[in-house]
């Protein structure tokens, strides 16, 4: 008894993409065997050749549904229930055998919901509280190109606003599509919420990730908000009965419920946006990206958008990245990541790396507003430093 190793989420996560790489083989062979069919029928093949895809489409229906008996989690719970049974309240290791289980219990509702949805059992475990962990990500576009990003680490937690900041070119897009599973590191891991990326699960990890890209013209898909929002959720086959409320959720937390049958083109830019971000955020994902999402707004939407952006931070419950070119909204941002030449060259939060705007104009980085005002008063001798936004300056000028 005191041997058994128990299953963990791992093991559960594990099973669910082994189920979903049968199943995707399992769809693969069939979608071969309607072509094959299709070719018989016009009289383009032999017999024969249908027969191979037969076999093939067999075979993976066969392996498929071996993958889903898996007993582990049966006897899983099985003996932690015996273990429970065995042991009375008074002793000491009650609550401990208690723990197991419960857990025995979750994992073994998970895996059977595996097998119910076919290996796409909604979302992968949280293993742990870092949100994205970068182990020395390197990226080329071509052989003989330098390195697009060079060596990049970083370990980011969980409810975290991060800034990413860099001059033209310097990394932050192919950043964000590596993150993303759009490109492929040449080097280096990436963990998500202690999940390590593979090419066989990285369709189950974009789970964990939404994001929002710069020209809200592109991402519109409905005639009205309602149904672009419903798109996600159609393409990740939430039951339509959940949908309306999800939808109205998402709209609700950008202050666009009352647009939900209007059309998303004759909406203003800044308005497009927040509905791109109810898209992202009606899929729940842990993560949300923005890429410069503010960059092509009037500053009417630019304030619109940051307000609400501002807003999903302070909830704490998502990871955002913001890739900004707009110096004044690393203010807002719990870390700031500076990109240089595809290197991670600093990582701190807003105050220290405005701490060296020297470094920063060497890398041809424009420093906030409110620093550069700041600045100008430090050298006429007016001590004032260490402001986040244009209030808190205007504080501190009033106490002179
Ligand atoms: N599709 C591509 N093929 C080849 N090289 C590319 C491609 N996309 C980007 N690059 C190169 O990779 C490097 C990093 O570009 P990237 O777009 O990631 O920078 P960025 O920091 O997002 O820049 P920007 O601020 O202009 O959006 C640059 O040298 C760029 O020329
Ligand atoms: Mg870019």
């Amino acid at each position: 008894m005191s041997d058994y190793k128990f299953l963990n989420d791992s093991d559960l996560n594990d099973f669910k993409l082994k189920l979903n790489d049968l199943n995707d083989n399992l769809t693969r062979a069939g979608k071969k065997l309607v072509i094959a069919k299709s070719k018989f029928s016009k009289r383009e093949v032999e017999k024969d050749f249908v027969n191979e895809y037969v076999n093939q489409y067999k075979n993976a229906k066969k392996r498929y549904l071996e993958g889903c008996k898996d007993e582990r989690f049966y006897d899983n719970l099985k003996t932690a229930k015996l273990n429970l049974s065995k042991t009375s309240k008074q002793e000491e290791n009650y609550n401990t055998i208690l723990n197991q289980y419960k857990k025995a219990k979750l994992l073994y509702k998970g895996y059977k919901e595996t097998v119910k949805e076919r290996g796409f059992g909604g979302e992968l475990n949280i293993i742990n509280n870092t949100a994205l962990k970068l182990n020395d990500i390197k990226f080329k576009y071509r052989e003989n190109h330098p390195f697009a990003v060079d060596g990049v680490s970083v370990k980011i937690e969980h409810g975290n606003y991060v800034a990413i900041i860099g001059h033209n070119g310097s990394g932050k897009s192919t950043l964000s599509k590596i993150i993303i599973g759009v490109l492929e590191p040449t080097q280096g891991s990436i963990e998500v919420y202690g999940n390590k990326v593979t090419k066989g699960n990285i369709n189950i990890i974009r789970k964990f990730l939404g994001i929002v890209f710069q020209n809200p013209d592109n991402q519109f898909i409905g005639s009205t908000v309602r149904d672009d929002i419903a798109f996600g959720l159609e393409n990740r086959r939430v039951a339509p009965s959940k949908m309306n409320e999800i939808i109205i959720n998402a709209a609700k937390k950008v202050n666009m419920e009352n647009f939900l049958d209007h059309e998303p083109l004759m909406l203003s830019g800044g308005q497009k946006q927040r509905v791109a971000i109810a898209s992202a955020l009606a899929l729940s994902p842990n993560i949300l990206i923005f890429d410069e999402a503010t960059s092509m707004l009037d500053p009417k939407g630019k304030s619109e958008v940051k307000q609400i952006m501002v807003e999903l931070k302070n909830t704490r419950e998502k990871t955002i990245f913001s890739i900004t070119h707009d110096m004044d909204e690393i203010l807002n941002a719990d870390k700031v990541m500076v990109m240089n030449k595809g290197k991670l060259v600093r990582f701190g939060s807003p105050k220290e790396i405005l701490s060296d705007k020297n470094f920063l104009r060497s890398i041809h980085l424009d420093i906030p507003f409110v620093a550069q005002v700041e600045e100008a008063l430090q050298n006429v001798g007016i001590e004032v430093s260490g402001s986040e936004n244009l209030d808190e300056l205007v504080e501190k000028i009033c106490q002179i």
